[in-house]
């Protein structure tokens, strides 16, 4: 579905809501109800359009674009960030309006070329530049990784709207254009669903950006990201969300993410959730083959503990607990302590390579594995619970 929102006579978005999308960002990112991708065209004496959108999407956006041009060219094409559900349509884009400017970000011209979009002239762009374009003038800031290297916002001056690109995104693929129609909570619970899969690993860049938009003045009224719906209700919630979760600050949570063949791993699982919720923790718990891993790693962002079970297949973990591994790697946790724990047959291999793993990557394993051969006893239970009580009054300080 392809819709176009007016936000004043000269500012469009052009949004696409693909509700079939089973994947955020490529593969990387289960999602439940689709995606959607968005570009702005704004409309002066000279046109800009703002992001060109994935590829696939060109037909359906070029027949919007031409409806609001009204036979007008576009002059200045803006290009935000390279990854492809942005830059995507560039080259068709350009095919039909190559005279227009291009505007992006010194790590974006380089981006760009990567990309195989060589043979343009592009105008490096970043805090201190703007360009005039009638009534209207645009102002860059370059956001280095978060969460490319190349991404930038651009900046509405005069109607003080913020083109964010990435940042400040959510998966919300409701039939609504501003957050004024939906709940804080709803939308700050998916901005941080959004953070934890795409911005997370890069925190300090997070913190450094906000420091950096906080030397520009720059009011906003709107935010017009290229993901999600538009904000102007709640601006200042959705910042000091980001900048809560760029401190790190956690709770007293613990997750508890684990897979199973015969349910022994799982039997252990529920025992140490009643042991933690007990002890006045938040708890979580997802078996990873029926759980969705982008709400797993939504979770991630506030948590200080993390239970990793798993059973023993032919001394491996399990392939799912694998995959979330992979994830954890990738998300650079800071501060964070671990256990692990599960069931085996007749060997207990895996589970001493997955604590040197979970110690590669900077998180605190605070026991030996709690574990146990076949079926768990009433007595290991009882056993391996007041190890995991013992062991985290002692060493997880919040
Ligand atoms: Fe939505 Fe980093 O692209």
């Amino acid at each position: 579905m392809i819709k176009t929102n007016k936000i004043n006579d000269n500012i469009f978005q052009i949004r696409v809501i693909d509700q079939d999308e089973k994947n955020f960002h490529g593969c990387l990112f289960p999602v439940i109800h689709g995606t959607s991708y968005s570009c702005y065209l704004i409309i002066d004496e000279e046109i800009t359009l703002i992001d060109t959108i994935e590829k696939k999407y060109f037909c359906e956006v070029h027949q919007e674009i031409e409806k609001i041009l009204n036979d007008r060219t576009i002059d200045n094409i803006i290009i935000n960030h390279v990854e492809p559900d942005h830059s995507g349509s560039f080259a068709a884009v350009m095919s039909c309006y190559p005279n227009a400017k291009i505007y992006t970000s010194k790590a974006g011209v380089k981006g760009m070329q990567e990309q195989f979009f060589k043979e343009y002239r592009y105008n490096p762009v970043g805090l201190g530049d703007n360009i005039k374009t009638g009534k209207y003038t645009l102002s860059f800031m370059e956001t280095p990784l978060v969460h490319w290297p190349d991404n930038m916002w651009t900046y509405l001056e005069e109607e003080q709207i913020l083109f964010s690109n990435d940042a400040f995104g959510q998966l919300l693929v409701d039939d609504v254009v501003y957050d004024s129609e939906i709940s804080k909570d709803k939308l700050l619970d998916f901005s941080k669903e959004y953070y934890a899969n795409i911005v997370l690993p890069n925190n300090k860049n997070v913190a450094a950006t906000l420091t950096k938009f906080a030397t520009t003045n720059w009011n906003i009224k709107l935010i017009a990201p290229s993901h999600g719906i538009m904000i102007k209700d709640h601006i200042d919630a959705m910042i000091n969300q980001y900048a809560e979760f760029a401190r790190v600050s956690l709770k007293k949570k613990a997750v508890i993410v684990y897979d199973t063949i015969w349910h022994n791993t799982e039997t252990l699982a529920n025992s140490f959730y009643k042991t933690l919720f007990n002890e006045g923790y938040e708890v979580k718990i997802y078996k990873l083959s029926t759980s969705r891993v982008s709400e797993v790693i939504r979770e991630l962002i506030d948590t200080k503990l993390i239970l990793i079970g798993t059973s023993n297949q032919n001394n491996c973990i399990l392939p799912t607990v694998a995959d979330f591994i992979e994830r954890l790697k990738a998300l650079k946790l800071e501060n964070r302590q671990a256990l692990v724990f599960g069931s085996y047959g007749w060997s207990p291999v895996p589970f001493n390579n997955l604590v040197n793993t979970l110690e590669q990557i900077k998180i605190e394993v605070i026991t030996k594995p709690l574990i146990v051969c076949y079926k768990p006893k009433e007595e290991e239970l009882l056993q391996l619970n007041n190890v995991l009580l013992d062991n985290i009054k002692e060493k997880v300080k919040i």
